[in-house]
């Protein structure tokens, strides 16, 4: 069968996919447009897309073969899922193998602002380094601090397990308990607004749904700690952008480290003015082991969709049922 992969992957799960299927993979080193996906998807039957590829119910409606569609990505909402259910097509994610290295991405940024990194880096390279001071770049302590932990999947668990060195006091929202957290951290589960009001750092792990859309926004900001940290390594429209820049500007929290954006790929100008703002490229899995686990894991999950198997990674079982 033929299957059409967005933008060039690492060259394993192209070579997984070579030994099955007839393989064309964008040329462009670009994101596609809706019109291009559907111009050159035309007869495949597989889809190998991009968490940057919106795959709506248009796109679906237009590839008359489909009948699998992999997303390179463990986030899915540029898929209109249930469409691609209506029409009996699975679609695939891929979990677990970018967990901790999107963890490990949080903690970065929460060093990042707490110690105010990149900051003090600029101001090295500006040759404004005259020595020592004692009032000097001051940051926040990590150690023995409060995390509150905003979504305790498999990524938000991650990170709120790697601050057992720091001896933090761990706080969760969650729909379920969290009985890993709650063993080996002593963690407790909260509601929102207790842990937005006694986070010292607070770090965004959910699906953007329609139920977290603008789930911080200015009254959820208003109610954190003027000391606090605010970490996105989930999906930009989780924060309300224009509410949280206020917040830095006024100084109402201490610094906000983000891998994401609300209308990715624009960043604000007045977000890029910030000293109390980290900005990464959203880079949570660009680690070069796990671009190639997913490219491996997107692959695998396309072989066994179009054999018509339930793909190990389906986001919608319904399909099969
Ligand atoms: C990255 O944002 C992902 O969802 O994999
Ligand atoms: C995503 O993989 C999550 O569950 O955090």
């Amino acid at each position: 069968m033929k299957v059409f992969v967005t933008r060039k992957i690492p060259e394993s799960g192209i070579n997984l996919l070579k030994d099955h299927h007839t393989v064309t993979v964008s040329k462009k080193d670009r994101v596609l447009s809706k019109t291009e996906i559907i111009d050159q998807a035309q007869d495949a039957e597989g889809l190998l897309c991009l968490l940057t590829d919106t795959i709506d119910s248009e796109v679906i409606s237009s590839l008359p073969n489909l009948k699998m569609i992999a997303n390179y990505a463990v986030g899915f909402n540029n898929v209109d899922v249930k469409v691609a259910t209506q029409k009996k097509i699975p679609v695939s994610n891929t979990p677990e193998v970018l967990t901790d290295t999107t963890a490990e991405l949080a903690w970065a940024l929460v060093f990042s602002v707490a110690r105010r990194i990149v900051e003090s880096d600029s101001f090295c390279r500006d040759g404004k380094f005259e020595g020592w001071g004692p009032m000097l770049m001051l940051g926040q302590d990590v150690t023995k601090k409060t995390l509150g932990i905003i979504g305790a999947g498999r990524i938000g668990t991650a990170m709120a397990l790697k601050s057992k060195g720091f001896n933090m006091n761990i706080l969760y929202v969650d729909p379920e308990h969290n009985s890993v957290l709650e063993s080996e951290l002593d963690a407790q589960k909260t509601d929102l607004s207790t842990l937005l009001s006694t986070s010292d750092i607070v770090s965004l792990h959910v699906p953007l749904t329609d139920d977290t859309y603008h789930l911080i926004g200015e009254k959820e900001l208003e109610s954190m700690k003027e000391t606090a940290v605010l970490i996105n390594t989930s999906r930009g429209p989780i924060i309300d952008e224009n509410a949280l820049i206020k917040a830095l500007e006024n100084n109402q929290i201490f610094g906000a480290g983000l891998d994401v954006y609300e209308q990715e790929p624009k960043i604000p100008k007045r977000l890029k003015q910030l000293n109390n703002a980290v900005i990464l490229p959203h880079i949570g899995s660009a680690t070069r082991e796990t671009r190639s686990k997913m490219a491996d894991m997107a692959a695998e999950n396309m072989i066994q969709g179009l054999n018509g198997k339930q793909p190990s990674n389906c986001v919608n079982p319904e399909v099969f049922e």
